[in-house]
């Protein structure tokens, strides 16, 4: 029996997500249905409502949840209802070529996760015609996922602040210590401190970077930077910020994030890295986008560019050890958050783009 729910769904690109009712089917095999407790508000999914990473339409976005398990289906073991859950929003097959490497992240065999569930259906329904999913649909007061993105979490663990560790901190603190590998006095700069980018300078503070530049244009988010590990801060509206960070680090940075996706912020991590140093890129250009990388510097000094999916990361292996650096209170997750209803998130996208907000969670 399908049950009725609230959710924000996108109906047109460019247009501002609409609250509707909408019929949620039960779980089919390997899937199960959370209540969510809390939804984070990532860029990523303002890029897809803007059109900038288009999908199926209507969809409901959202991929940043936690909350609790209500149903499970068929052959879902290891979870059952009143779970708590973190909703991680790769699925990962286990049995491909990268699977098998150690690289959930970057499994072959996900593209049916872009717009619906494994079998290529959508639970969600309105009016009898099927509206899509987006990864885990956290902007939904109930959601239908592979049982494979729920990790079981202590119940006593606050479902809100988890949230965050399903993209957010996750990808951020993922770039540092899985895909750039940063160790015990590297030299760190981070283009872009928002929901993502605050999580890299808090992973290069873990991992015991010692010098940790922050680049925004945002006084506020400086500031957070600044209580979150880094060491220095730089206004990038003041103008080209290189100089300023290259005084900073001499040489230039072992490890450059960048956490936009812009042309020219990329080319500015670019220019950020020093002999040996590695830019590395988190945030989502648009399709089709190039940078200009100085060919020769690259070679004589060794550099390279990679990029970070989902902070290279094996949620089992991962998400506990967040869990605990939380715990210790070395991950704080706290100061990044503003609270809102699912009613906001128009106004979360706006906050958002206009720089107000580091994260906006949805509290259902
Ligand atoms: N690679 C991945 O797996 C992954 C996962 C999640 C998000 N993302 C991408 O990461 C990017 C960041 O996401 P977010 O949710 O943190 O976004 P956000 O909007 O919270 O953060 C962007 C930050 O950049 C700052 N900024 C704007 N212009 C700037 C400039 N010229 N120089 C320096 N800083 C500037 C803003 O003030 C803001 O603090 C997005 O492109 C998102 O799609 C990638
Ligand atoms: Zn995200
Ligand atoms: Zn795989």
């Amino acid at each position: 029996m399908a049950t009725k729910i609230r959710a924000a769904v996108l109906q047109a690109f460019g247009q501002p997500l609409v609250l509707q009712e909408l019929e949620l089917d039960p779980p089919k095999a390997g899937e199960v249905l959370v209540r969510m407790a809390a939804s984070g508000v990532c860029h990523s999914d303002l890029h897809v409502a803007q059109g900038t990473h288009p999908t199926e339409l209507p969809v409901v976005l959202g991929h940043e949840g936690a909350g609790v398990v209500q149903e499970v289906g068929p052959g879902v073991a290891g979870l059952a209802a009143g779970d708590h859950v973190l909703l991680t929003w790769l699925p990962y097959c286990g049995q491909c070529r990268q699977c098998a490497r150690g690289w959930p992240n970057r499994c072959e065999n996900t593209a049916w996760y872009d717009a619906t569930l494994e079998d290529g259906t959508c639970r969600f329904h309105s009016g009898g015609r099927p509206v899509h999913h987006y990864n885990t649909s956290s902007f939904a007061e109930r959601s239908v996922v592979p049982s494979r993105t729920a990790i079981r979490v202590d119940p006593s663990l606050p479902l809100t602040e988890l949230a965050l560790m399903g993209c957010a901190v996750m990808t951020g603190v993922g770039a540092v210590l899985n895909t750039a590998r940063v160790r015990p006095g590297d030299t760190v700069a981070i283009v872009g401190c928002g929901g993502v980018g605050l999580n890299v300078v808090q992973g290069a503070r873990i991992a015991g970077a010692t010098t940790i530049v922050a680049i925004d244009v945002v006084s506020a988010k400086l500031e957070l930077a600044r209580e979150l590990g880094a060491t220095a801060v730089v206004d990038a509206s003041d103008g080209d910020p290189v100089d300023v960070v290259r005084e900073l680090i001499p040489g230039g940075a072992d490890h450059a994030f960048e956490a936009l996706g812009r042309q020219e912020t990329i080319e500015m991590a670019l220019a950020l890295t020093g002999r040996g140093g590695q830019a590395v890129l988190i945030g989502m250009a648009p399709h089709g986008a190039r940078v200009g990388l100085d060919a020769l510097t690259t070679t004589l000094e060794e550099r390279c560019v990679r990029g970070s999916w989902y902070g290279s990361c094996v949620p089992l292996r991962d998400i506990p050890l967040l869990i605990e650096l939380y715990r210790e209170g070395r991950l704080r997750l706290e100061p990044l958050i503003t609270r809102c209803g699912l009613d906001d998130v128009n106004d979360a996208f706006a906050r958002m783009e206009a720089g107000e907000t580091a994260r906006t969670v949805i509290v259902y």
